[in-house]
């Protein structure tokens, strides 16, 4: 049985299954990007994650040690404290010779040019169906749809995928991957029976052996359900879906005090620094941090060749058998 895939994802990206780790702030390092592209999947390091350009150029020639299959390099566009030096960033992605780069956060239309120019495919990850055509329309290559289920940053149209993902399909034209809530070969199956090439995986991704995480980490998504996230900074409109923690409940208690009133300076201790505190040092409880609904559909931490070699063989029995079973 071949565990491969074709799809306009896979053709795009030069891969053997369509199935993408999204960047992750502190997780997506070379241990993790290249254990998912050595799997035959897409791994992606997180540009920003990465102090400086120069230390991003570092972790690029790291991942290019650990692996001879494409990775790409995501780069986030958030509000933040201080803006990063995004030319810079993006010249050591070009300089490093990265061909794929994940975009998130706001439109990369003032940076494709130069992405375009140095052969660099682009798929930027979106939230509605409005930006996926936006991106569309600015020559992005691919997009991520990301559902109200997701890790991280869902946006502010709580559309989950089972809506978001054929409205897409309905519309684009480039490919897309299905992001938010997958898991296993059943998200696999359904995400292409929903029109998507692929998928596009944070959370479960966190969970596996070659993420340079804290055990505590990994071992938290493990315990949680999917009743287990919060939404925070909601009022600011830039709306994170994180682990309930202590930490978490003690900044919605001053959401709700705050009320209309509150501005990013009343929650940054509660937001701030916390990556290195949780991912590094497994203080779990210290405050926000990303994870998915999707946590409720982990209850293992595999190798993460285990973890796709497990989603392929699954999805190609749903395909072949379930699937095929069902037609009279
Ligand atoms: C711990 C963690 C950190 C994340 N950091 C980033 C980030 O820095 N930039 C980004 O574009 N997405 C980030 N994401 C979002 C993921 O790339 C992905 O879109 C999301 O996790 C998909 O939803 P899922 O967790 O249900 O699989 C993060 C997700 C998690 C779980």
């Amino acid at each position: 049985m071949t565990s491969l895939m074709k799809t306009r994802i896979t053709e795009l990206f030069n891969i053997e299954r369509p199935i993408i780790q999204g960047g992750m702030h502190y997780v997506g390092l070379a241990e993790l990007a290249s254990a998912v592209s050595n799997a035959g999947g897409l791994g992606i390091l997180t540009g920003l994650t990465q102090a400086s350009p120069a230390l991003l150029a570092k972790e690029i020639a790291r991942c290019r040690d650990m692996t001879d299959k494409p990775f790409g390099v995501n780069l986030t566009f958030l509000p933040s404290f201080a803006t990063p030096p995004y030319p810079e960033y993006i010249a050591a992605i070009i300089e490093g010779g990265v061909k794929i780069v994940e975009t998130a956060g706001r439109s990369p239309e003032a940076y494709l040019p130069a992405f375009k120019q140095a052969g660099i495919k682009v798929i930027h990850k979106c939230t509605s169906v409005r930006h996926a055509l936006k991106a569309e329309s600015i020559g992005c290559d691919a997009v991520s749809v990301d559902g109200f289920e997701c890790g991280g940053h869902p946006g502010e149209d709580d559309v989950p995928n089972m809506i978001l993902l054929p409205r897409a399909a309905e519309v684009l034209k480039i490919p897309f991957v299905a992001s938010g809530g997958m898991a296993n070969g059943r998200s696999l199956v359904a995400a292409l029976a929903l029109g998507a090439d692929g998928i596009n995986m944070g959370t479960r991704f966190v969970a596996t052996q070659e993420a340079p995480v804290h055990l505590k980490v990994k071992e938290a998504i493990v315990n949680a359900s999917e009743l287990d996230t919060r939404l925070v900074m909601r009022p600011l409109r830039n709306t994170e879906r994180v682990l309930n923690n202590p930490g978490v409940q003690a900044l919605l208690a001053i959401e709700r005090e705050k009320g209309e009133h509150i501005t990013i300076a009343d929650i940054h201790s509660h937001v701030g620094g916390i990556y290195p505190k949780v991912m590094v040092d497994g203080e779990v409880d210290a405050g926000a941090w990303s994870c998915g609904m999707v946590a409720g559909l982990i209850h293992d931490i595999p190798t993460v060749k285990e973890l796709l070699d497990g989603i392929m063989q699954e999805a190609q029995m749903l395909i072949r058998h379930r699937l095929q079973n069902c037609l009279l």
